[in-house]
């Protein structure tokens, strides 16, 4: 279980954590009606300074959630931003967080309720995770991935989710790490909470924006990296199952799972059965920069601290 914090956001009020609650006749409890974005506020100690990773992304894609969902009175950016950053300084976090925003529907409406509208902000320590370093193993699901006609995975709505989660309970149950679900043409999707990309002959290849994956902020991120920083530039297509058989590395990304390395597909090794050296480059390049090691990107970054330390220097 996660470390809870002290306070979290509801409604645009600090609240302490065991206070925020909605009602189970709410279309949210009943429907799953509401989106929501994952976002990292990576703690850099050195600076004294948490940097959410682009938050401007997350915030775009959630008011894109909240349109297709159809939410009426939709919170604006800057009131999130506002919201996130008091949050953030009510619990005085000096670790990294993992920051869950959400805007659900409210009150005992129907199936059809747009409202009213309600949302929350909670953020919870959540240190680098074991497996971005080891890696994984991963299956295919034997469950198929929503499709863009009935639940569009590209919107990021909290129903969605049920998909995923019969995908890694399947796959806990047959003793791996994580999954991998084809979508109903039978190519590559995703994972449930994370994009997929293999190297195959050298080259980075990822499924295609029109392959019912969640447009992913890391995705688009790592095809940056890759190019500017390793000189590889990424495909994006349809991928076949056997494909993964025959790649060099695999690994998914996601803000939470970051680069996490497959091992192995189907218990058959993917390259050597070990982290390769793309991806522990990739890894590299990507914490330097979320963790503002480097001064490059600093557009990606919003410092959360940078007043209160100025302030206390001041003391
Ligand atoms: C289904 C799904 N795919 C992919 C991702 C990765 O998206 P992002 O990099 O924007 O976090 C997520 C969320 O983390 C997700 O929930």
């Amino acid at each position: 279980m996660a470390k809870q914090p002290k306070y979290l956001s509801l409604n645009g009020k600090v609240v302490p954590y065991e206070d925020a609650r909605i009602h189970i006749l709410s279309p949210a409890a009943k429907y799953g009606a509401g989106v929501f974005e994952g976002i990292r506020g990576y703690w850099n100690d050195d600076q004294e300074e948490m940097y959410i990773f682009r938050l401007k992304e997350h915030l775009d894609r959630l008011q894109f959630s909240m349109k297709v969902q159809r939410i009426a009175d939709c919170p604006s950016s800057e009131l999130l931003t506002e919201k996130l950053i008091e949050v953030l300084h009510a619990n005085k976090f000096r670790e990294t967080v993992h920051i869950r925003m959400t805007v659900y529907v409210d009150g005992d409406g129907d199936q059809g309720a747009l409202g009213p509208m309600g949302y929350a902000i909670a953020a919870l320590p959540r240190p680098l995770p074991e497996a971005v370093r080891k890696g994984v193993t991963a299956q295919i699901s034997s469950w198929t991935r929503i499709a863009d006609n009935s639940v569009p995975a590209r919107v990021k709505c909290n129903a969605n989710y049920i998909n995923g989660r019969l995908a890694s309970m399947q796959a806990k149950a047959d003793g791996y790490d994580a999954s991998i679900i084809l979508n109903s043409r039978g190519k590559v999707a995703e994972g449930p909470g994370m994009c997929f990309f293999m190297v195959r002959d050298g080259v980075p290849v990822t499924p295609s924006a029109t392959n019912d994956i969640l447009e992913s902020v890391t995705r688009t991120t790592l095809i940056e990296i890759f190019e500017e920083y390793m000189g590889l530039k990424t495909v994006e297509r349809d991928v076949d199952r056997t494909e993964l058989y025959d790649a060099e590395e695999a690994f998914y990304c996601g803000t939470g799972w970051e680069i996490t390395p497959i091992l192995s597909v189907d218990r058959l090794p993917v390259g050597k059965g070990a982290v390769g050296p793309v991806t522990r480059k990739l890894q590299e390049h990507y914490f330097n920069i979320v963790l503002g090691k480097v001064k490059d990107h600093a557009a990606w970054r919003h410092p959360v601290f940078g007043k209160a330390k100025r302030a206390r220097a001041a003391e």
